[in-house]
Protein backbone atom coordinates (compact mmCIF):
# COMPACT_ATOMS: atom_id res chain seq x y z
CA UNK A 1 0.00 0.00 0.00
CA UNK A 2 1.54 2.99 -0.84
CA UNK A 3 -0.19 4.96 1.98
CA UNK A 4 2.28 2.39 4.49
CA UNK A 5 5.54 3.37 2.25
CA UNK A 6 4.94 6.82 2.75
CA UNK A 7 4.68 6.90 6.66
CA UNK A 8 7.88 5.18 6.78
CA UNK A 9 11.25 6.73 8.45
CA UNK A 10 13.43 4.50 6.28
CA UNK A 11 12.44 3.37 2.27
CA UNK A 12 14.46 0.37 0.71
CA UNK A 13 15.30 0.33 -2.76
CA UNK A 14 12.57 -1.99 -3.83
CA UNK A 15 9.68 0.31 -2.02
CA UNK A 16 11.54 3.39 -3.50
CA UNK A 17 11.22 1.60 -6.82
CA UNK A 18 7.56 0.49 -6.42
CA UNK A 19 7.19 4.47 -5.82
CA UNK A 20 8.67 5.18 -8.88
CA UNK A 21 6.16 3.17 -10.64
CA UNK A 22 3.31 4.54 -8.93
CA UNK A 23 0.31 5.55 -11.21
CA UNK A 24 -3.08 6.99 -10.86
CA UNK A 25 -4.07 7.88 -7.30
CA UNK A 26 -1.16 6.28 -5.97
CA UNK A 27 0.44 9.19 -7.68
CA UNK A 28 -1.93 11.67 -6.55
CA UNK A 29 -1.10 10.41 -2.85
CA UNK A 30 2.99 10.46 -3.05
CA UNK A 31 2.96 14.26 -4.35
CA UNK A 32 0.26 15.19 -1.71
CA UNK A 33 2.34 13.91 1.11
CA UNK A 34 5.86 15.34 -0.50
CA UNK A 35 4.18 18.64 -0.84
CA UNK A 36 2.73 18.58 2.70
CA UNK A 37 6.07 17.46 3.50
CA UNK A 38 7.94 20.80 1.99
CA UNK A 39 5.59 22.86 3.25
CA UNK A 40 5.96 21.80 6.96
CA UNK A 41 10.16 21.72 6.82
CA UNK A 42 10.69 24.44 4.73
CA UNK A 43 8.26 26.26 3.66
CA UNK A 44 6.50 27.56 0.67
CA UNK A 45 9.28 29.36 -0.99
CA UNK A 46 11.31 29.70 -3.70
CA UNK A 47 14.73 30.60 -3.61
CA UNK A 48 16.16 32.06 -6.54
CA UNK A 49 20.01 31.26 -7.61
CA UNK A 50 20.85 33.15 -10.26
CA UNK A 51 23.14 30.66 -13.17
CA UNK A 52 25.75 32.80 -14.74
CA UNK A 53 26.90 30.22 -17.60
CA UNK A 54 30.20 32.06 -18.09
CA UNK A 55 32.39 29.49 -20.29
CA UNK A 56 31.34 26.73 -22.48
CA UNK A 57 34.97 25.47 -22.94
CA UNK A 58 35.52 21.56 -21.33
CA UNK A 59 38.07 19.28 -21.20
CA UNK A 60 35.58 16.51 -20.93
CA UNK A 61 34.04 14.11 -23.31
CA UNK A 62 30.71 12.97 -21.53
CA UNK A 63 28.76 11.14 -24.21
CA UNK A 64 25.48 12.57 -22.82
CA UNK A 65 26.69 16.30 -23.10
CA UNK A 66 26.35 18.67 -25.51
CA UNK A 67 29.10 20.88 -24.90
CA UNK A 68 31.49 17.85 -24.82
CA UNK A 69 34.90 18.60 -25.99
CA UNK A 70 34.59 16.71 -29.11
CA UNK A 71 31.83 18.64 -30.14
CA UNK A 72 32.98 21.05 -32.88
CA UNK A 73 29.56 21.95 -33.89
CA UNK A 74 29.90 24.56 -30.75
CA UNK A 75 30.97 27.89 -30.74
CA UNK A 76 33.36 28.17 -27.77
CA UNK A 77 33.29 31.48 -25.66
CA UNK A 78 34.75 32.37 -22.35
CA UNK A 79 33.25 35.37 -20.49
CA UNK A 80 35.09 38.62 -19.69
CA UNK A 81 35.12 39.51 -15.85
CA UNK A 82 33.25 42.52 -16.64
CA UNK A 83 30.45 40.52 -18.30
CA UNK A 84 30.46 37.99 -15.38
CA UNK A 85 30.26 40.72 -12.64
CA UNK A 86 27.24 42.73 -14.62
CA UNK A 87 25.32 39.75 -14.47
CA UNK A 88 26.13 38.88 -10.42
CA UNK A 89 25.43 42.73 -9.96
CA UNK A 90 21.96 41.77 -12.28
CA UNK A 91 21.31 39.21 -9.44
CA UNK A 92 22.26 41.67 -6.58
CA UNK A 93 20.39 44.26 -7.54
CA UNK A 94 17.43 42.34 -8.14
CA UNK A 95 17.75 40.75 -4.40
CA UNK A 96 18.40 37.40 -5.59
CA UNK A 97 20.28 36.00 -2.32
CA UNK A 98 22.19 33.83 -4.81
CA UNK A 99 24.25 32.97 -7.79
CA UNK A 100 25.71 30.01 -9.22
CA UNK A 101 28.95 30.43 -11.18
CA UNK A 102 29.03 27.07 -13.95
CA UNK A 103 31.36 26.19 -16.47
CA UNK A 104 32.78 23.60 -18.44
CA UNK A 105 35.36 21.70 -17.07
CA UNK A 106 39.32 23.20 -17.20
CA UNK A 107 41.90 21.89 -14.86
CA UNK A 108 44.63 25.10 -14.88
CA UNK A 109 46.42 27.19 -12.94
CA UNK A 110 45.10 29.93 -14.92
CA UNK A 111 41.03 28.67 -14.53
CA UNK A 112 41.42 28.63 -10.38
CA UNK A 113 43.44 32.20 -10.30
CA UNK A 114 40.61 33.27 -12.88
CA UNK A 115 37.28 31.87 -10.50
CA UNK A 116 39.20 33.30 -7.12
CA UNK A 117 39.90 36.50 -8.71
CA UNK A 118 36.09 36.64 -9.44
CA UNK A 119 34.90 35.22 -6.32
CA UNK A 120 37.33 38.06 -4.34
CA UNK A 121 35.65 40.67 -6.55
CA UNK A 122 31.90 39.45 -6.17
CA UNK A 123 32.50 39.59 -2.85
CA UNK A 124 33.92 43.36 -2.40
CA UNK A 125 30.39 44.69 -4.83
CA UNK A 126 28.35 42.86 -2.80
CA UNK A 127 29.64 43.33 1.28
CA UNK A 128 29.36 39.58 1.29
CA UNK A 129 25.93 39.54 1.16
CA UNK A 130 25.73 37.38 -2.45
CA UNK A 131 26.33 33.41 -2.09
CA UNK A 132 28.26 32.14 -4.68
CA UNK A 133 27.55 28.48 -5.97
CA UNK A 134 30.42 27.05 -7.97
CA UNK A 135 29.67 24.32 -10.44
CA UNK A 136 32.98 23.67 -12.64
CA UNK A 137 33.15 20.23 -12.12
CA UNK A 138 36.09 18.29 -10.94
CA UNK A 139 38.98 19.84 -9.22
CA UNK A 140 41.65 18.89 -7.03
CA UNK A 141 41.23 19.72 -3.13
CA UNK A 142 43.42 22.49 -2.99
CA UNK A 143 41.77 24.07 -5.44
CA UNK A 144 38.47 23.60 -3.81
CA UNK A 145 40.21 25.26 -0.69
CA UNK A 146 41.38 28.46 -2.15
CA UNK A 147 37.74 29.16 -3.84
CA UNK A 148 36.14 28.62 -0.94
CA UNK A 149 38.55 30.72 1.29
CA UNK A 150 37.54 32.72 -1.03
CA UNK A 151 34.18 33.01 -0.77
CA UNK A 152 32.54 30.32 -2.40
CA UNK A 153 30.08 28.70 0.14
CA UNK A 154 28.11 26.23 -2.17
CA UNK A 155 29.31 23.80 -4.94
CA UNK A 156 27.61 21.65 -7.48
CA UNK A 157 28.98 18.24 -8.86
CA UNK A 158 26.16 15.90 -9.96
CA UNK A 159 26.95 12.15 -9.61
CA UNK A 160 24.97 12.10 -13.12
CA UNK A 161 24.24 8.26 -11.62
CA UNK A 162 25.57 6.16 -8.66
CA UNK A 163 25.70 3.20 -10.73
CA UNK A 164 29.38 2.69 -10.98
CA UNK A 165 28.55 0.58 -14.56
CA UNK A 166 25.96 2.51 -15.99
CA UNK A 167 28.71 5.77 -14.65
CA UNK A 168 31.03 3.89 -17.32
CA UNK A 169 28.35 3.48 -20.23
CA UNK A 170 28.19 7.13 -19.80
CA UNK A 171 31.37 8.52 -20.48
CA UNK A 172 34.89 7.16 -22.06
CA UNK A 173 36.66 4.95 -20.45
CA UNK A 174 39.99 6.55 -19.66
CA UNK A 175 41.35 8.20 -16.24
CA UNK A 176 39.78 11.85 -16.69
CA UNK A 177 36.38 10.00 -16.22
CA UNK A 178 36.32 8.23 -13.48
CA UNK A 179 33.41 7.28 -11.35
CA UNK A 180 35.91 6.98 -8.33
CA UNK A 181 37.60 10.38 -8.79
CA UNK A 182 33.98 11.98 -8.84
CA UNK A 183 33.24 10.64 -5.50
CA UNK A 184 36.43 11.46 -4.28
CA UNK A 185 35.89 15.09 -4.83
CA UNK A 186 32.39 15.04 -3.81
CA UNK A 187 34.12 14.17 -0.32
CA UNK A 188 36.67 16.69 -0.90
CA UNK A 189 33.90 19.51 -1.62
CA UNK A 190 31.98 18.16 1.57
CA UNK A 191 35.03 18.01 3.79
CA UNK A 192 35.95 21.69 3.03
CA UNK A 193 32.86 22.93 4.32
CA UNK A 194 31.01 23.60 1.24
CA UNK A 195 27.42 22.84 0.90
CA UNK A 196 27.21 20.43 -1.25
CA UNK A 197 24.95 19.55 -3.79
CA UNK A 198 25.26 16.59 -6.40
CA UNK A 199 21.91 15.08 -8.91
CA UNK A 200 21.72 12.91 -11.54
CA UNK A 201 20.47 12.78 -14.92
CA UNK A 202 16.81 10.84 -15.09
CA UNK A 203 15.72 8.55 -17.87
CA UNK A 204 19.31 7.37 -18.95
CA UNK A 205 19.82 4.69 -21.62
CA UNK A 206 20.16 1.45 -19.82
CA UNK A 207 18.79 2.77 -16.19
CA UNK A 208 16.77 0.78 -14.29
CA UNK A 209 14.37 1.62 -11.77
CA UNK A 210 16.57 -0.09 -9.07
CA UNK A 211 19.01 2.74 -10.41
CA UNK A 212 17.07 5.49 -9.75
CA UNK A 213 15.99 3.89 -6.20
CA UNK A 214 19.64 3.85 -5.76
CA UNK A 215 20.51 7.30 -6.60
CA UNK A 216 18.27 8.31 -4.02
CA UNK A 217 19.86 6.04 -1.29
CA UNK A 218 23.06 7.49 -2.43
CA UNK A 219 22.42 10.75 -2.01
CA UNK A 220 20.99 10.37 1.77
CA UNK A 221 23.99 7.94 2.65
CA UNK A 222 26.26 10.49 1.61
CA UNK A 223 24.61 13.58 3.36
CA UNK A 224 24.07 16.39 0.57
CA UNK A 225 22.96 19.56 1.14
CA UNK A 226 21.13 20.38 -1.99
CA UNK A 227 20.47 18.38 -5.04
CA UNK A 228 19.52 19.11 -8.80
CA UNK A 229 18.32 16.32 -10.96
CA UNK A 230 16.20 16.02 -14.18
CA UNK A 231 15.00 14.09 -17.24
CA UNK A 232 18.17 13.30 -19.44
CA UNK A 233 17.32 14.50 -22.98
CA UNK A 234 19.05 13.99 -26.15
CA UNK A 235 21.55 15.58 -27.91
CA UNK A 236 22.32 15.20 -31.41
CA UNK A 237 25.89 16.03 -31.66
CA UNK A 238 26.97 13.38 -28.80
CA UNK A 239 27.28 9.46 -29.39
CA UNK A 240 24.58 9.07 -26.52
CA UNK A 241 22.02 10.17 -29.26
CA UNK A 242 22.55 6.35 -30.91
CA UNK A 243 20.82 5.14 -28.65
CA UNK A 244 17.55 7.50 -28.98
CA UNK A 245 15.08 4.85 -29.95
CA UNK A 246 15.68 3.02 -26.23
CA UNK A 247 14.73 6.46 -24.19
CA UNK A 248 11.43 6.20 -22.29
CA UNK A 249 9.29 8.71 -23.82
CA UNK A 250 9.77 12.47 -22.63
CA UNK A 251 6.30 12.17 -20.71
CA UNK A 252 7.67 9.38 -19.17
CA UNK A 253 10.85 10.94 -18.12
CA UNK A 254 9.66 13.78 -16.54
CA UNK A 255 6.66 12.28 -14.55
CA UNK A 256 9.82 10.03 -13.19
CA UNK A 257 11.84 13.17 -12.78
CA UNK A 258 9.08 14.88 -10.47
CA UNK A 259 8.26 11.59 -8.70
CA UNK A 260 12.45 11.64 -7.48
CA UNK A 261 12.01 15.01 -6.33
CA UNK A 262 9.05 14.00 -3.99
CA UNK A 263 10.49 10.92 -2.67
CA UNK A 264 13.65 12.53 -2.01
CA UNK A 265 11.57 15.40 -0.26
CA UNK A 266 9.87 12.67 1.63
CA UNK A 267 13.63 11.09 2.22
CA UNK A 268 15.25 14.32 2.91
CA UNK A 269 12.95 17.09 4.42
CA UNK A 270 15.29 19.47 5.14
CA UNK A 271 17.54 19.03 2.09
CA UNK A 272 17.23 22.58 -0.71
CA UNK A 273 15.94 20.93 -4.14
CA UNK A 274 16.03 22.46 -7.55
CA UNK A 275 13.75 22.23 -10.45
CA UNK A 276 16.32 21.94 -12.98
CA UNK A 277 15.86 23.52 -16.14
CA UNK A 278 15.66 20.29 -18.13
CA UNK A 279 12.11 20.03 -16.98
CA UNK A 280 10.74 22.81 -18.78
CA UNK A 281 12.47 21.85 -22.18
CA UNK A 282 9.95 19.04 -22.28
CA UNK A 283 6.90 21.00 -20.25
CA UNK A 284 6.50 24.78 -20.33
CA UNK A 285 5.76 24.62 -16.96
CA UNK A 286 7.69 21.33 -15.68
CA UNK A 287 9.77 23.90 -13.57
CA UNK A 288 6.69 24.51 -11.54
CA UNK A 289 5.42 21.18 -11.33
CA UNK A 290 8.64 20.27 -9.62
CA UNK A 291 7.67 23.12 -6.81
CA UNK A 292 4.76 21.96 -6.32
CA UNK A 293 5.57 18.24 -5.22
CA UNK A 294 8.88 19.25 -3.43
CA UNK A 295 11.40 21.66 -4.92
CA UNK A 296 11.95 24.77 -3.16
CA UNK A 297 15.07 26.50 -5.53
CA UNK A 298 15.08 27.56 -9.23
CA UNK A 299 18.04 28.67 -11.66
CA UNK A 300 16.98 31.41 -13.35
CA UNK A 301 19.84 31.95 -16.07
CA UNK A 302 21.27 35.33 -16.25
CA UNK A 303 23.87 34.67 -18.68
CA UNK A 304 24.44 37.34 -21.12
CA UNK A 305 22.14 36.62 -23.90
CA UNK A 306 23.93 36.30 -26.83
CA UNK A 307 25.95 33.68 -25.10
CA UNK A 308 23.30 31.48 -23.92
CA UNK A 309 22.77 29.62 -27.07
CA UNK A 310 26.03 28.48 -26.98
CA UNK A 311 25.84 26.60 -23.73
CA UNK A 312 23.14 23.78 -24.96
CA UNK A 313 23.84 20.68 -22.98
CA UNK A 314 20.35 19.26 -24.37
CA UNK A 315 18.54 20.61 -27.05
CA UNK A 316 15.19 22.52 -26.62
CA UNK A 317 16.92 24.19 -23.61
CA UNK A 318 13.81 27.37 -22.54
CA UNK A 319 14.86 31.22 -22.14
CA UNK A 320 17.82 31.00 -24.65
CA UNK A 321 16.54 34.25 -26.10
CA UNK A 322 14.97 36.07 -23.04
CA UNK A 323 17.16 38.59 -21.50
CA UNK A 324 17.58 37.94 -17.61
CA UNK A 325 14.89 41.11 -17.28
CA UNK A 326 12.27 39.10 -18.90
CA UNK A 327 12.71 36.13 -17.35
CA UNK A 328 12.29 37.88 -14.12
CA UNK A 329 9.09 38.82 -14.20
CA UNK A 330 8.07 35.92 -16.12
CA UNK A 331 9.23 33.29 -13.03
CA UNK A 332 7.50 36.10 -10.50
CA UNK A 333 4.08 35.38 -12.51
CA UNK A 334 4.69 31.13 -12.86
CA UNK A 335 5.70 31.21 -8.78
CA UNK A 336 2.89 33.05 -7.88
CA UNK A 337 0.76 30.57 -9.80
CA UNK A 338 2.08 27.63 -7.52
CA UNK A 339 0.95 29.15 -4.20
CA UNK A 340 4.87 29.66 -3.37
CA UNK A 341 6.50 33.01 -2.57
CA UNK A 342 9.99 34.04 -4.09
CA UNK A 343 12.52 34.44 -0.92
CA UNK A 344 14.22 37.99 -2.24
CA UNK A 345 16.92 38.99 0.05
CA UNK A 346 17.15 35.50 1.52
CA UNK A 347 20.38 33.50 1.19
CA UNK A 348 18.39 30.15 1.48
CA UNK A 349 20.99 28.36 2.76
CA UNK A 350 20.06 24.58 3.19
CA UNK A 351 18.57 23.97 6.55
CA UNK A 352 20.19 20.37 5.54
CA UNK A 353 24.10 22.12 6.24
CA UNK A 354 22.42 24.30 9.15
CA UNK A 355 21.29 21.06 10.94
CA UNK A 356 24.04 19.24 10.28
CA UNK A 357 21.59 16.62 9.76
CA UNK A 358 18.93 15.20 7.84
CA UNK A 359 15.69 15.05 9.23
N1 LIG B 1 20.43 15.97 -20.69
C1 LIG B 1 20.15 16.35 -19.43
N2 LIG B 1 21.08 16.82 -18.59
C2 LIG B 1 22.34 16.93 -19.04
N3 LIG B 1 23.46 17.34 -18.43
C3 LIG B 1 24.46 17.26 -19.32
N4 LIG B 1 24.02 16.81 -20.49
C4 LIG B 1 22.70 16.57 -20.35
C5 LIG B 1 21.68 16.06 -21.19
N5 LIG B 1 21.95 15.69 -22.44
C6 LIG B 1 23.52 17.70 -17.02
C7 LIG B 1 24.56 16.85 -16.28
C8 LIG B 1 25.55 17.88 -15.78
C9 LIG B 1 24.71 19.12 -15.70
C10 LIG B 1 25.47 20.40 -15.69
O1 LIG B 1 23.89 19.03 -16.84
O2 LIG B 1 23.93 16.20 -15.20
O3 LIG B 1 26.11 17.55 -14.54
FE1 LIG C 1 12.69 32.61 -18.73
FE2 LIG C 1 10.02 32.68 -18.47
S1 LIG C 1 11.48 31.86 -17.14
S2 LIG C 1 11.25 33.66 -19.96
Amino acid sequence: MVEDLLEKQNLSGMEISMLLQAEGADKTKLFEKSSQIKSLYVGNKVYFRGLIEFSNICSKDCLYCGIRKSNSEVERYNLSYDEILDAARFAFENRYGSIVLQSGEIKSPQFTDRVTTLLKKIREFSDNKLRVTLSCGEQDYATYKQWFDNGASRYLLRIETSNKELYKKLHPNDKNHSFEKRVECLNFIKSIGYQTGTGVMIGLPFQTYEDLANDLLWMKGFGVDMVGMGPYLEHKDTPLYAFRNELLPESVRFDLSLKMIAILRIMMKNINIAGATALQAIDKIGREKAIKVGANVIMPNITPGEFRNSYKLYENKPCTDELPEDCKACLEMRIALTGNTIAYDEFGDSLHYVAGHNL
